[in-house]
């Protein structure tokens, strides 16, 4: 959904329903002005923890944050800084945790639920040597399930289903469902999109 369209949306609902879409872009907003690498239209909806240093955070129009989410991006100065990249028409469930040490990088239209972790780091070693980070990537139009759990160097395809509860080591191909914990590809997916005809997936800037 574009800011046009939401506004034209706007018009059409109860005033009470529009006041609160309107404060909680407002508050997007804002937040993205003081916290994020560009400004844009973000749905807040309360309680959203900032945990920024040596590192950016961008969040697209129309992505909406649910209560609780936490965005922890923390390089490890001069280069080695951070990146958290959110596309346009995400959403991102309650309380879920992105902990970038690195990069994570959420693709448009994809929904995550609530109570997930992704991470492209450990915060420790197994080894006592350095910390591993490697970056994330999921693409455009993913879903991942409730209490999933994305770890380092994962890349999720375009259209991917991630089920309730799984534990993500490796990467998943394009428009297939994954489940358990470790998870594996449990079958071809052909679209979730089709029950949200809002979620439009457009290029990424
Ligand atoms: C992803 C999901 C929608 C897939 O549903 P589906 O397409 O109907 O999948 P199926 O029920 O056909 O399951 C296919 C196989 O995966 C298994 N499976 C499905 N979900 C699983 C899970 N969360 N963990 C482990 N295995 C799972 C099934 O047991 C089945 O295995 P089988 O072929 O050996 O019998 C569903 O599994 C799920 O996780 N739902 C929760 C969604 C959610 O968290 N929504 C929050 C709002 S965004």
């Amino acid at each position: 959904m574009r800011p046009a369209e939401f506004l034209n949306k706007l018009i059409h609902r109860s005033p009470l329903q529009a006041a609160s879409a309107v404060f909680r872009f407002a508050r997007g907003y804002v937040i993205s002005c003081l916290n994020f690498e560009r400004r844009a239209l973000v749905s807040v909806r309360g309680g959203l923890r900032i945990v920024r240093r040596d590192g950016t955070i961008s969040v697209g129009d129309m992505t909406d944050l649910w209560p609780g989410v936490k965005l922890s991006c923390q390089g490890r100065g001069g280069v080695d800084r951070a990146r958290i990249r959110i596309g346009r028409n995400c959403s991102i469930g309650d309380r879920t945790e992105i902990h970038a040490g690195r990069l994570i990088d959420i693709g448009h239209g994809s929904i995550i639920a609530w109570d997930c972790v992704i991470m492209d780091r450990d915060y420790h070693s197994t080894d006592n040597g350095p910390e591993l980070v490697r970056p994330v990537t999921i693409g455009n139009g993913v879903w991942i399930g409730c209490r999933a759990i994305i770890l380092k160097g994962v890349t999720i395809g375009e259209g991917a289903v991630v089920a309730a509860g799984a534990v993500v080591t490796k990467d998943v191909s394009p428009f297939t469902l994954v489940a358990g914990n470790p998870a594996r590809a449990v079958k071809r997916v052909a679209g979730w999109r089709k029950g949200r005809p809002s979620l439009t997936i457009s290029r990424k800037t």
